[in-house]
């Protein structure tokens, strides 16, 4: 199944898509991720990311879409994948479309994690992410068993350079600007499924977990 994991910043999109990814062998393709890691490796690309991430701001949508061109030509994305934070305006949707359509793919199910602003902003405080194998924690909901270290690997755990109270502040504008319109783009094309992302992580899971097991192929013909 190709699916997109589209919601606010803090509704969940990276904590349920990586947990599916591991039980359904399905590559998690995040957008932040890559810039991240990119910003990590000090590349061109990663110096240009920074100047727009860290305040909270989209990088150029042309950026982002040759990311997830190039990313989805690899051989682990021929069958199925989880696309998170990607797309993330209306543009990037129609262009993303185009790239389906000269891969003679398609798109099959679009999540939306709806939860409230309250809710997330209190989230987006306590995360705490793993500086080596990005594993996502939180201070208070989602602790790890030693506190500041990954339970995954031992790395380090730290906060998000856009997980200062500005900036989260900032990505919500951004996201009712610039993201939201896309609920509806993919509600009109009966791809959007709506899931509840402010109740506990594991009940969101066990839906999430119900919809892809039930995906045998068949909508998208494969095998
Ligand atoms: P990105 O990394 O995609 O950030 P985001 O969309 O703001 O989403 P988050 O990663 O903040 O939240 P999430 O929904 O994944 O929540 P999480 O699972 O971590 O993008 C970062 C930046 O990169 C962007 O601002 C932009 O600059 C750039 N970028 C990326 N893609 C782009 C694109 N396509 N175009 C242009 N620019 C792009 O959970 C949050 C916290 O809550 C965690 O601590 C977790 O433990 C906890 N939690 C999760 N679920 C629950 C639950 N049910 N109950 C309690 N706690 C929970």
């Amino acid at each position: 199944m190709n699916s997109v994991f589209l919601g606010p910043p803090g509704a969940g999109k990276g904590t349920q898509a990586s947990a599916l990814s591991a039980e359904f062998k399905i590559p998690h393709i995040s957008t932040g991720d890559i810039l991240r890691e990119e910003i990590k490796a000090g590349t061109e690309l990663g110096k240009l990311a920074r100047s727009y991430i860290d305040d909270g701001n989209l990088v150029p949508d042309r950026v982002a879409v040759d990311i997830i061109k190039n990313r989805l030509e690899k051989d682990d994305a021929k069958n199925g994948y989880i696309l998170d934070g990607f797309p993330r305006t209306v543009p990037q949707a129609e262009m993303f479309q185009k790239i389906l359509e000269d891969m003679g793919s398609r798109l099959d199910l679009v999540i939306y994690l709806e939860a409230s602003e309250e809710v997330l902003v209190e989230r987006l405080g306590g995360r705490r992410v793993c500086r080596d194998c990005g594993k996502i924690f939180h201070l208070v909901n989602m602790p790890p068993k030693t506190e500041g270290v990954c339970d995954l690997c031992g790395g380090e755990l730290e906060r998000r350079p856009d997980d200062q109270p500005e900036a989260i502040r900032h990505r919500f504008r951004v996201y009712q600007d610039k993201t939201s319109d896309l609920i509806n783009w993919y509600e009109r094309r009966g791809l959007l499924k709506r899931v509840p992302g402010d109740i506990p992580w594991e009940e969101t899971y066990e839906m999430l977990r119900e919809t892809f097991a039930g995906d045998d192929g068949s909508r998208t013909g494969r095998d």
